[in-house]
């Protein structure tokens, strides 16, 4: 009888303790519903430090070129053609979406790009969606914009090894190419500056497509399962990613040293100040689960291995203040990956351009 009383008390406590908790976080998770379906501006305040300027999540805004798209058409139109065009490179055989591709959410899913004559880049190839968000552009910032980002690549010896005046001369023999700068400046003269500002103007179109983040933004309370509203809440509060993931695209525009450096000093090498070394930009987390390899030397393969390094940071007097050990248990770090698949939205259909012969 005792026997009995100690085995059945070893299966029922447990499974009592188990209903227990699952009972218990559906209705944390009811409890979330309720607060996180109310406007944002009624969100409970994120765990945010003194001095840090962040803004709510929310609906990603229309790009800067958004409600000028049908005047833009011509050179939205040359721009999508270059960006597509691997006559661009020394080899004829490399283009920008080569690294950058849209069936792969505008990266390409390795570690490091293979470039020019089977190179590999320094770092892991960003998505472009969104791009037009940035302040600065490429980890480190090196460029102001994404015109100016647009000569990098072609120039570069690992990526598309070109010269300009190499580019320049083999677009202007191309006819549909004069074509082409005709309709979109009304001239068909063809320079770096107008090649650069369309491939620069057709960027600007690569926006994220609605995820399920944004559904529950619209009003469809339905949109995040418990798991991903936990996920959210997580990420506001006690996983502290609101320090710097913040805004609708979830970045702060700002760089720092999350421990994760490696050789690659970053932003020393283009403002050389000493605390500037290992800073990276802050990547927008939209579309982050199609993005990976993860960190700009896409040294991380699994996103939990993306938590685990910020749950358990490796401390040195390097990194972030905003940076530190974040206990967080297992089911936190499910639900904050559940989060981060929340926010990242399916491939919109895309249409590669016909080049100009
Ligand atoms: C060989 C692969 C490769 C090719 C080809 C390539 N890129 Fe990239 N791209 C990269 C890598 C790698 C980075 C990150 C480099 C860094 O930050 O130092 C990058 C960064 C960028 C960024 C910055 C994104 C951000 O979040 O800061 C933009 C924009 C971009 N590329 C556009 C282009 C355009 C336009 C072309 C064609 C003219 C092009 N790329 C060609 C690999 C490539
Ligand atoms: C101190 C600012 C800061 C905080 C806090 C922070 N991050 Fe980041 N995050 C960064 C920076 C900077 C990088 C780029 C680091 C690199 O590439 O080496 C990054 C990279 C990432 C990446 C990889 C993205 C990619 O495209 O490769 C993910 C995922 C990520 N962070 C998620 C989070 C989550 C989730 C939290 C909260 C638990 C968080 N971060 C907290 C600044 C921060």
């Amino acid at each position: 009888m005792k026997k009995l009383l100690v085995i059945s008390s070893l299966i029922f406590v447990p499974l009592l303790l188990v209903s227990f908790i699952t009972r218990e976080s559906a209705s944390q998770a009811n409890r979330l519903r309720k607060i996180y379906s109310q406007h944002p501006s009624q969100w409970p305040a994120p765990f945010v430090d003194d001095n840090v300027k962040w803004t709510e999540l929310g609906l990603i805004p229309p790009s800067p070129i958004e409600n000028q798209k049908d005047s833009l058409q011509n050179i939205i139109a040359l721009g999508k053609a270059l960006f597509f065009d691997p006559r661009l490179s020394s080899s004829g055989k490399i283009s920008c979406a080569t690294c950058h591709d849209p069936a792969l959410h505008w990266t390409d899913k390795k570690e490091k790009s293979i470039g020019h004559e089977g190179a590999t880049t320094q770092r892991n190839a960003p998505t472009i969606l969104n791009s037009w968000v940035y302040h600065k552009l490429f980890w480190d910032g090196r460029a102001r914009d994404l015109q100016d980002q647009a000569f990098g690549p072609i120039e570069s010896e690992s990526e598309m090894n070109s010269e300009m005046p190499d580019v320049i001369r083999t677009i202007r023999k191309i006819k549909g190419y004069r074509e082409f700068f005709e309709k979109a400046f009304g001239k068909n003269e063809i320079n770096p500056d107008r090649m650069t500002e369309a491939i620069a103007v057709f960027e600007n179109t690569i926006v994220s497509n609605k995820s399920k983040f944004d559904r529950f933004l619209e009003g469809n309370k339905k949109a995040l399962s418990n798991s991903e509203l936990r996920g959210l809440h997580l990420f506001r509060t006690k996983a502290r990613c609101m320090n710097c993931h913040h805004g609708a695209l979830m970045t702060d525009n700002q760089f720092h040293n999350i421990g994760t450096a490696g050789a690659d000093v970053g932003l020393y090498k283009v403002t050389h100040a000493d605390a500037d070394s290992g800073k990276f930009k802050t990547p927008s987390l939209r579309e982050v689960m199609h993005t990976g390899p993860w960190l700009h030397d896409g040294s991380l393969k699994h996103i939990e291995a993306v938590i685990e390094r910020l749950n358990e940071p490796a401390m040195n007097s390097q990194i972030s203040h905003l940076i530190r050990p974040l206990h967080l248990n297992k089911n936190e770090k499910k639900d904050l990956i559940s989060f981060l698949i929340a926010i990242s939205a399916p491939a919109p259909h895309f249409e590669k351009p016909v080049l100009p012969q």
